[in-house]
């Protein structure tokens, strides 16, 4: 049997071959001065986050009532993410309406946890989690991401590759371990985004899953329900708001994400076969929800929504499911929709999100429909957290 090779000891040289490959292919394609930047925003989509026409904001500027920006080569105003957050930050001080520009928490208002959750691989949990995350940021809430999909899609989208990254540390499967966790504000890294912080995944999530039902037996305390939301305690007082990435499974992670969100956010495909599989994920879901509530979760939320994704309204077969779901669930399934659209795609196959990419790079028409969507859903969240406030 001279040199045959263990089926393990294969596996294991692929995935160290392809974690360096992939390391090097983000390096070089998407990050060639090894990190993501945010690119600079125009002043029409810069007026656009701060809710005022552009001719108001250049009045402001030609008023010296903001700080000036700088400017490219034909004299047009480009604003940073640093701009943004300094703008808003004077405005507010100028404004008779509190929170007309800093529309966070508030004395006495409670963080608001969102948890995008589904069952369903590829219902868009990930890219409606940081599309919500990067928009409610630039509207100038103090958000945090966390990813507690060990596969890691959100923490690639923040330009990290969490295959060699995070192997050894630096991710939140570290704040919710039941061997020494170490404190939640030391998982926490800035990302490029202003106002946006991130909470990264690795594979050794993984570990949460395998080690629960031994911590359940040997009755270690705090379970495991309680071990995400005690960790995004730690760092409560700096967030308005905290978007959860799940994974495409009801496990143990899902569940402690269910128990610490305010709201619940549902993704569903607006197809017969979404729509089958949401089903079995709300009955199971309501089977171990009630489990816990007898071991002490909290089960108080402030919103259940579901959104659809990837939604085409020419497509006959998908407008009916989605008058279906409409029927069925009437305002639970929120008003507006998360269209389909290859701007989306695009843009995602270099990690990027469409405030991320260049409009200029794409069919403007076809950007700015998608742009629209996913805007004018996180629009009708921020009602929601408002209203979770006591605001309108
Ligand atoms: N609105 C959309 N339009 C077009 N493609 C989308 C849209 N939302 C997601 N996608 C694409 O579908 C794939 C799966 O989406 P993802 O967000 O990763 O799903 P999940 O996290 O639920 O598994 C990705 O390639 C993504 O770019
Ligand atoms: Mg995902």
């Amino acid at each position: 049997m001279t040199g045959a090779r263990r089926i393990d000891e294969i596996i294991q040289q692929n995935a160290d071959r392809l974690a360096v490959a992939l390391e090097n292919h983000m390096r070089t394609s998407f990050m060639p001065d090894a990190r993501k930047e945010l690119r600079p925003f125009t002043s029409a989509e810069s007026a656009e986050f701060l809710g005022m026409d552009p001719a108001r904001l250049r009045k402001l500027h030609f008023d010296n009532k903001i700080p000036e920006v700088a400017m490219d080569s034909r004299g047009r105003r480009l604003y940073s993410g640093a701009n943004i957050v300094e703008i808003r930050r004077v405005l507010e001080t100028q404004s008779r309406k509190v929170g007309q520009f800093l529309p966070g928490r508030r004395d006495g208002d409670r963080i608001q946890v969102i948890a995008v959750a589904n069952y369903k691989g590829g219902s868009s949990k990930t890219t409606t989690a940081i599309h919500l995350a990067q928009r409610l940021a630039l509207r100038g809430y103090r958000v945090l991401a966390i990813d507690i999909d060990p596969q890691g899609s959100l923490t690639t989208m923040f330009g990290y590759t969490p295959e060699t990254e995070f192997q050894n540390g630096g991710n939140i499967y570290d704040a919710i371990r039941y061997d020494d966790p170490i404190p939640m504000q030391e998982v926490i890294r800035k990302t490029y985004f202003p106002n946006l912080d991130l909470a990264a995944s690795g594979l050794v999530l993984a570990e949460f899953e395998h080690e629960t039902p031994r911590a359940l037996n040997e009755r270690r305390e705090p379970m495991f329900f309680k071990r995400l939301g005690l960790a995004i305690d730690q760092v409560e007082a700096d967030y308005d708001v905290v978007v959860i990435d799940c994974p495409p499974q009801l496990g143990f992670l899902t569940m402690s994400a269910l128990i610490a969100a305010t709201t619940v956010l549902i993704t569903v495909i607006p197809s017969m076969l979404d729509i089958a599989s949401m089903n079995q994920f709300l009955q199971m879901t309501a089977g171990l929800l009630n489990v816990v509530s007898n071991h002490g979760a909290s089960l108080e939320y402030d919103h259940l929504k579901f959104l659809i994704t990837r939604f085409e309204p020419s497509d006959g077969p998908q407008a009916q499911m989605a008058g279906f779901l409409r029927a069925l669930f009437t305002d639970q399934v929120m008003t507006n929709t998360f269209l389909k659209s290859t701007a989306v795609s695009d843009a995602g196959l270099t990690q990027q999100t469409l405030y991320e990419v260049d409009r200029s790079e794409f069919n403007r028409n076809t950007y700015d429909r998608a742009v629209e969507s996913i805007n004018s859903v996180v629009g009708e969240m921020e009602e929601l957290i408002q209203a979770a406030w006591g605001r309108n």
